[in-house]
């Protein structure tokens, strides 16, 4: 095998080469006429004139050749106490049968199709059905609301959802189909199938004639073949947070999505086909659509989708039977999870419990790995601790100690090198181009043109594209993370450059939640903010104005706030406090000083800007979080 530092520079050197020896490693129906169109900058264009299907390279190849009877997808689900295993043969049939099912409601090659279930082996089993069929899946996370979930109807247009009955989380069950029924209330565009699968806890009514259910079309249905599909065409539309209440649909391709995934494999994860691979996330994320579903499937390994929560499902020793039951080699999971089981069992004892012999590495992302985590998870495992960086954007890690190669030493709150096919330049924020010296903080960007797999675009929104990632830097993506590069190349990840804050692993828009805040009635303005929390690594506080002449209790008005956001957002924006103030902080020219706010409840020093309106202000936002129990200076 080649050397890092030898991949790494052919694939700034000529991305070109590099790219066409991984794509060997997936089988096109029609070889490409242009590994990379460039000719339209920023919109760039990998393996273009190729065909393929990912469907057939995550499961039909892999019968094929030879893995048939080797597990496809184990479902492990501490929340009904179910493990079931599908082999690659069996799981084949399976998504062959429901693609079926969704020609039979009329739903083919372009068409949307929505996916909101909970983790079950069916929302596996649906997306894979969709790239079959040269369908465009856009799966949302079952902790959003209706709201939420009608704004991505109404931009995806999709022609079907499919849904489960119920999620369950500890304690409850959660009715989808009301959820669903409200977002298409709520929608402009009216998809014409809702496709249900009934799970034994909750059975959902049926009655609008749209609706009908999984089990008895796949019965009524033909397996249907792969249809062979462009590179360049759509794999999947995944809804992200932007800097407003409106997400953006990242797009990601069918060819380059599958080369760099299975590329990943082993050379950031150095992982084997035959090996079993968990990804402790959920299919509503990318980490899910990456990591649990296409990546092990397309390198022929067994992937492991995990219905329960790290803790309490029923203990913090669940992971560790997890991973000693299915012979699992590499874990990955966010940082937050790990802090969940530190948190209740902090000497690690429910590890002895286990056989963990098989288990080689755990990999960390979807949020700043903390130091203390990352060492007491080296510590009590006894195993290699990987931090990666990476974003829905890419749909796979930007910076990673790619183990495949040989791991690299580990420096505490760096996710390593950058990984072969990005070139990783921290650029002035003042001035757009500058490069800053090696220790120093800018915003961090990638040189075009980004590796395979990395968003073409947002969907239909060309000009939204560019705005958000291409116009601020000419030349460069812009990743919205500020961060350095050592002395060593290592790379640091700081902060958000934009609004957007991470609750447990989960990327969340402030914005949004002001945006809701603000449409409260006693409300006359409002800044929301995520500050530390020893758990989720942030959650969101907001700060409210109240209109001139309320005078009803505080309580009752923090209250409605929260279940507002509750309503429309989800649950998942875990947005539990809303603090009253006289006035918010703000410069001169209007601007609300949110790091400064930040800073003062995270209990940091912070400069008043000296263009604050009124100093004044910042001591009344002291005593209110002092009061409401923050470590404030
Ligand atoms: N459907 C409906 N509701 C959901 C949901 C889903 N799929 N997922 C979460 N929720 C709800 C939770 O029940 C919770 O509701 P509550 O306010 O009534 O308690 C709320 O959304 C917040 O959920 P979460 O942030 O997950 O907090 P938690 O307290 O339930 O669990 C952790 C905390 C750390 C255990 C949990 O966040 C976790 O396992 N994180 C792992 C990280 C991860 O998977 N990240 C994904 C990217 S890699
Ligand atoms: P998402 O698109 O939900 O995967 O979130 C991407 C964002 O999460 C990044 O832009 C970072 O802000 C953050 N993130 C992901 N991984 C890491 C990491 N390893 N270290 C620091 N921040 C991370």
């Amino acid at each position: 095998m080649t050397s890092y530092e030898q991949d790494y520079q052919q694939s700034l050197k000529d991305p070109e080469a590099f790219w066409s020896k991984a794509a060997e490693g997936i089988s096109w129906s029609k070889p490409w006429d242009r590994v990379l169109n460039s000719d339209n900058p920023p919109f760039y264009r990998w393996f273009e004139g190729a065909e393929m299907n990912t469907c057939y390279n995550c499961l039909d190849r892999h019968v094929e050749e030879g893995r048939g009877d080797q597990n496809a997808l184990i479902y492990d689900s501490p929340m009904t106490g179910q493990v079931v295993k599908f082999t690659y043969r069996e799981f084949t049939d399976i998504v062959a049968r429901f693609a079926g099912a969704l020609a039979s409601r009329g739903i083919k090659k372009g068409d949307r199709v929505l996916i909101y279930m909970p983790m079950v082996p069916e929302a596996a089993v649906a997306m894979l059905a969709c790239a079959r069929i040269g369908a465009i899946h856009s799966v949302v996370f079952g902790g959003f609301a209706p709201k939420e979930l009608a704004t991505r109807i109404d931009d995806a247009k999709p022609v079907a959802i499919v849904a489960a009955s119920c999620g369950l989380e500890p304690g409850r069950t959660i009715a989808y189909k009301p959820l669903i029924d409200d977002a298409i209330n709520l929608s402009t565009h009216k998809p014409s199938s809702c496709i249900v699968l009934q799970r034994p806890e909750c059975a959902a009514d049926l009655s609008e004639e749209r609706d009908c259910d999984w089990q008895e079309l796949v019965a009524a249905a033909e397996p249907a073949p792969c249809v062979p599909v462009a590179a360049t065409d759509p794999l999947y539309i995944l809804y992200t947070s932007g800097t407003t209440g409106i997400p953006k649909g990242v797009v990601r391709d069918n060819g380059g999505h599958a080369v760099a995934l299975r590329w990943s494999m082993k050379h950031v994860y150095d992982i084997n086909p035959g090996e079993v691979f968990w990804a402790a996330s959920d299919v509503g994320w990318v980490v899910g659509h990456s990591y649990i579903v296409y990546a092990p499937l397309l390198h022929g390994c067994t992937t492991i989708l995990y219905e329960g929560k790290p803790v309490g499902t029923p203990d913090a020793g669940v992971f560790w039977r997890v991973i000693q039951d299915h012979k699992v080699k590499a874990l990955f999971t966010a940082p937050t999870a790990f802090r969940a089981i530190r948190q209740q069992d902090p000497e690690g004892k429910l590890i002895a419990d286990y056989d963990l012999s098989q288990f080689v590495t755990l990999f960390l992302a979807g949020e700043r790995a903390d130091p203390d985590t990352i060492i007491w998870a080296q510590d009590q495992l006894q195993v290699p601790v990987i931090d990666h960086w990476w974003q829905t954007e890419t749909g796979w890690a930007i910076g990673a100690n790619c183990m495949g190669y040989g791991m690299k030493p580990v420096k505490l709150g760096s996710p390593t090198l950058p990984v072969p096919g990005y070139d990783i330049r921290i650029i002035d924020e003042k001035d757009g181009k500058t490069e800053m010296a090696r220790g120093e903080i800018g915003v961090i960007a990638v040189k075009l043109p980004l590796p395979p797999s990395s968003l073409p675009t947002l969907w239909q929104n060309d000009e939204g594209f560019v705005r958000s990632y291409m116009a601020d830097i000419p030349g460069y993506y812009k990743t919205g993370d500020a961060g350095y590069i050592d002395e060593d190349g290592y790379l640091f990840i700081m902060a958000r450059t934009d609004d957007i804050i991470n609750v447990a692993g989960h990327r969340l828009s402030t914005g949004g939640m002001e945006e809701v805040l603000a449409g409260h009635p006693d409300v006359a303005e409002s800044a929301v903010m995520g500050v530390q929390d020893q758990l989720k690594g942030q959650i969101p506080v907001g700060f409210v104005v109240l209109n001139a002449g309320v005078n009803r209790p505080e309580e009752e008005i923090q209250k409605e706030l929260v279940a507002l956001v509750r309503e429309k957002i989800g649950p998942v924006a875990a947005f539990k406090i809303a603090l009253v103030v006289k006035r918010l902080p703000k410069t001169r020219s209007g601007k609300i000083l949110r790091a400064v706010m930040r800073k003062i409840a995270d209990g940091e020093p912070y400069n008043a800007p000296a263009t604050i309106d009124d100093p004044a202000i910042l001591t009344e936002i002291t005593e209110v979080l002092a009061k409401a129990g923050y470590p404030v200076k």
